[in-house]
């Protein structure tokens, strides 16, 4: 039993050392993405960077039913590009992932600032949204705004309370 313990802890170990060269960057309002973004930085011993808006947003901003709210003006000018706190190098890392709520049927601008800021050539690139419905729509227009040279995988759903066995074993497929 002992045996099987401590082969098992070699084996985390050895996997965990395998994605610390991984970046999980996110940006999340009510909290589900950040969680999620915990949940996958945790599995991959990765570096967290939080997307922070400059200009925080507030419950009535993101009124869906307001057509006259900060959401509806950034769903109506795709185009928008809301300022995020910091900054961040990622030359260090090979693999970035990006956990964001799905926003106005894509993903929220602000998350295209962010990717537009990064040198992403060369980097595989791994879309993780919550929200129900778009998430892959949301991936595709991620990569349109990288670089040319980004290595995208499809963008996957994924909820808030995901196992930390299911994440490990998608990340593992993707990334490997
Ligand atoms: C402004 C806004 C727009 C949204 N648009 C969509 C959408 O188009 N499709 C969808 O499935 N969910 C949409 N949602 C729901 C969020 O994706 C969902 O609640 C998500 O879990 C929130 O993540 P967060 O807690 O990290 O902010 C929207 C939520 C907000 C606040």
């Amino acid at each position: 039993m002992k045996k099987i313990l401590v082969l098992l802890s070699l084996c985390f170990i050895l996997i965990s050392g395998l994605y610390a060269d991984t970046l999980v960057a996110y940006f999340s309002y009510t909290g589900e993405a950040q969680e999620l973004a915990i949940t996958v930085a945790d599995v991959l011993d990765a570096d967290l960077f939080q997307v922070v808006p400059s200009l925080s947003y507030t419950d009535e901003e993101v009124n869906r039913k307001n057509k006259d709210s900060r959401y509806a003006f950034e769903a109506g000018h795709p185009g928008s590009r809301p300022a995020f706190d910091g900054s961040i190098d990622a030359s260090s890392y090979d693999t970035i992932v990006l956990v964001y709520p799905v926003w106005y049927r894509r993903c929220p601008n602000i998350m295209c600032t962010f990717v537009e800021s990064l040198h992403l050539d060369g980097k595989k690139v791994v879309p993780l949204a919550v929200g129900k419905h778009w998430v892959k729509r949301s991936g595709k227009r991620l990569k349109k705004v990288a670089d040319k040279g980004a290595i995208f995988v499809k963008a996957k759903r994924f909820n808030s309370d995901v196992l930390d066995q299911e994440i490990m074993d998608y990340l593992k497929s993707v990334i490997d």
